[in-house]
């Protein structure tokens, strides 16, 4: 059997791909990243819309879990959860966030800084009536981030609620929807050969907020 120590202090990848540099990148890094996520896609990564949300929660801890990107555009990054959540308290409470896109197929990973809204309504309600009927009654059954007792609980709870919704659309409970994330900086990181890896940022210009200025940084 392999000794996962060993694995983890000898694992060593030589990233081969093709560089990124300051004059071939798009202006804007929305589009920037958009190009990323096409070749995410066309690489066959998985799951290439899945990102990892962190948020700073009352103590000063930081908090990190996955979430899935559902839309991107001249806005920002949008993506939907339960309002009473954890990350969504931290997300209100502080306005702020960071989300780390990584497709490790190509030796890539985004990193941004952003800050957060809630969606207009209209548009949870859009979203909420396009998923599955099954998730939209697991979006009425579960009290996000609470203790529950077990199992058999979050169960009886499913039923309850599909009883409750049986033969009638289910309509979008008010503590569920959008985060809009409005990006305030980018990295773009670049796996290189020996270490020596590409990394732009992207910073707001200081004299014209809708533009971008892009720095290497030593990786
Ligand atoms: C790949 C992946 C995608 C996920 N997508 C979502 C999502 O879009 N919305 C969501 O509420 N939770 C999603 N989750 C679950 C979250 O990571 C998390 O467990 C949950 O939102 C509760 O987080 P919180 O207690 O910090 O609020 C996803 C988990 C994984 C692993």
């Amino acid at each position: 059997m392999s000794d996962p120590a060993d694995i983890l202090a000898r694992h060593r990848f030589e990233y081969e791909t093709a560089g990124l540099d300051v004059g071939e990148v798009d202006p804007d890094p929305m589009t920037q990243w958009r190009r990323w996520f096409d070749d995410a896609v066309a690489a066959g990564c998985t799951e290439p819309n899945a990102f990892v949300l962190s948020t700073v929660d009352e103590d000063g801890w930081p908090q990190s879990r996955y979430l899935l990107l559902r839309a991107a555009d001249e806005r920002g990054f949008t993506c939907f959860t339960n309002y009473d959540s954890a990350k969504s308290r931290e997300l209100a409470d502080t306005g702020r966030a960071s989300m780390l896109f990584t497709w490790l197929q190509l030796h890539r990973q985004v990193r941004v800084t952003a800050t957060a809204e809630r969606v207009p309504d209209a548009e949870s309600d859009d979203y909420f009536a396009s998923r599955p009927r099954g998730s939209q009654v697991g979006a009425w059954s579960s009290p996000q981030s609470q203790p529950i007792p077990d199992r058999a609980w979050l169960e009886d709870r499913v039923q309850q609620m599909t009883a409750t919704f049986v033969d009638a659309d289910v309509p979008r409970p008010a503590f569920w929807g959008g985060w809009l994330l409005r990006p305030e900086s980018f990295e773009f990181w670049q796996g290189r050969p020996s270490r020596l890896h590409d990394r732009l940022r992207y910073t707001r210009d200081q004299r014209d907020a809708a533009a971008w200025q892009v720095a290497r940084l030593s990786p």
